[in-house]
């Protein structure tokens, strides 16, 4: 067990009004790369040092607790506990983690519990009243999703288990070989969960009993296919055709590089529908590079843009010494219209290889990229007016094959 003695800023800046201006925490997941004795979970503190420079440096390191395949980060930042998945790459089965994160002056992160479970887990989302907070994950490899009881100490308990067949293979038979439940996500209402599934093609929809956080299967999102969703994000908004308020579901599916925008309606009988209204592109009117693959898609925190990391795609290439050039993947951005439609804007360097995970700052000047190939956690400027994405703020190198990042 590590007691670490994080300095003053570390997570008493997480929610506090206080929070000491220009620094940042960030924590961050990676596999073991076959060189290091397992997977890291990292704190890292981000410094500010001018308008254009940030500094990087590790305040928290644990190369045990959260097993050999780190994958996924869920931060509790009211309880202070942060959840870590376990991808089991190479062990018979995954493991969900927890870590207690005591704030303020002496705060420090201490591993507080962890469970085996089926293969594969890769992302996962808090659900539930206030007072009493389940967790569902999504098991790629295992082609299941898992829920779990969560307590105050970090305590988790098991509560179901929902394993997913299919009668024979997607449209592409290697990568839809069987299903692969690929994200949790929360709707906008708390009430109802989605799993996008990369290899069955659906997005599979789930309300559940508030009381034993059980859940209770509702009719799928079907989405095109041999598509592959991966992950999604909702944005609801209001104008005039929308009194009441409208939401939108975005889904990026990784084998088509497409943003499929669905119009989401709640029926009287607790109840989702779906209806498409737009699929566009990961690269615009451009080319799809051969190999790319879609990861990340987020709704940036001043509401107006969606950001998708595109991995493999290698648009972009970062000057490293006088002859090497390192290929980079690329950041797109789109904004969204009153209607709430996206319009392609433009593509960013992404600043490393296959960014899986990033992550924007609450104030949405800085995105986190997190690199699973180039092993790099860089921080780009961001312009929260335009959507612009630009150069970089800080860098750190070497942190293993990264797959996931979360600012504390
Ligand atoms: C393993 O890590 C060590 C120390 O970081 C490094 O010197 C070595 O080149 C690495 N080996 C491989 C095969 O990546
Ligand atoms: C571990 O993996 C095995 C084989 O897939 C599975 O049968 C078992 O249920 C898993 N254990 C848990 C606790 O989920
Ligand atoms: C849910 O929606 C589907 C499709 O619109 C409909 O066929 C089904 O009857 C609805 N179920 C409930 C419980 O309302
Ligand atoms: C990346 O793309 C290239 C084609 O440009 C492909 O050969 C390679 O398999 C892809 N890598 C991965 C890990 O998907
Ligand atoms: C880790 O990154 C290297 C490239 O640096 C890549 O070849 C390897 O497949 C990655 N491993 C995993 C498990 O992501």
């Amino acid at each position: 067990m590590i007691a670490f003695v994080l300095l003053l800023v570390a997570f008493a800046t997480c929610c506090c009004a206080g929070a000491p201006h220009g620094l940042e925490t960030l924590l961050v997941s990676s596999y073991n790369d076959g060189n290091e004795t397992s997977g890291f979970v990292r704190a890292l503190r981000a410094a500010k040092i001018s308008h254009d420079s940030w500094d990087l440096t590790t305040v928290f390191s644990d190369p045990t607790s959260c097993g050999r395949s780190p994958s996924w980060l869920t931060l509790d930042e009211k309880r202070g506990i942060l959840y870590c998945l376990d991808e089991g790459l190479d062990t018979p089965n995954g493991s969900i983690n927890t870590f207690k994160i005591t704030r303020g002056r002496h705060g420090k992160i201490e591993p507080a519990d962890n469970k085996e479970t089926v293969s594969g887990p890769v992302s996962a989302v808090l659900y539930g009243p206030k007072h009493k907070q389940f967790l569902v994950a999504a098991h790629y490899t295992g082609s299941a999703v898992t829920t779990w009881e969560t307590k105050k100490d970090g305590g988790i308990e098991y509560g179901e288990v929902f394993d997913f067949e299919m009668d024979a293979p997607g449209p592409d038979p290697d990568r839809q070989d069987a299903p692969h439940p690929h994200q949790a996500i929360l709707d906008p209402t708390g009430k109802f969960i989605l799993i996008p599934d990369l290899g069955a093609d659906l997005v599979r929809v789930y309300s559940f009993d508030g009381k034993t956080g059980d859940l209770t299967a509702q009719s799928p999102l079907v989405a095109k296919p041999g598509s592959g969703p991966r992950h999604g994000a909702f944005f609801t908004w209001k104008s005039k055709q929308c009194k009441k308020g409208c939401t939108n579901f975005y889904l990026v599916s990784e084998l088509e590089n497409t943003v499929t925008t669905y119009s989401v309606a709640y029926g009287k009988g607790g109840n989702l529908t779906f209806t498409e209204t737009a699929v566009i592109s990961t690269f615009g009117d451009g080319p799809t590079p051969d190999g790319a693959a879609a990861a990340e898609i987020l709704v940036s925190p001043d509401h107006r843009f969606v950001t998708v990391s595109n991995r493999n795609d290698t648009s972009f290439a970062i000057p490293e010494g006088a002859n090497v050039q390192l290929k980079s993947d690329s950041l797109a951005t789109f904004s969204i219209k009153s209607d709430g439609s996206l319009k392609f804007e433009n593509l960013a360097s992404a600043a490393g290889s296959f960014p899986r995970a990033i992550s924007f700052n609450k104030k949405g000047n800085m995105v986190a990229v997190a690199h699973q190939y180039s092993k790099s956690l860089v921080l780009l400027d961001r312009n929260p007016v335009t959507g612009f994405i630009g150069g970089e703020l800080a860098r750190m190198n070497d942190l293993g094959n990264l797959t996931s990042v979360v600012w504390g």
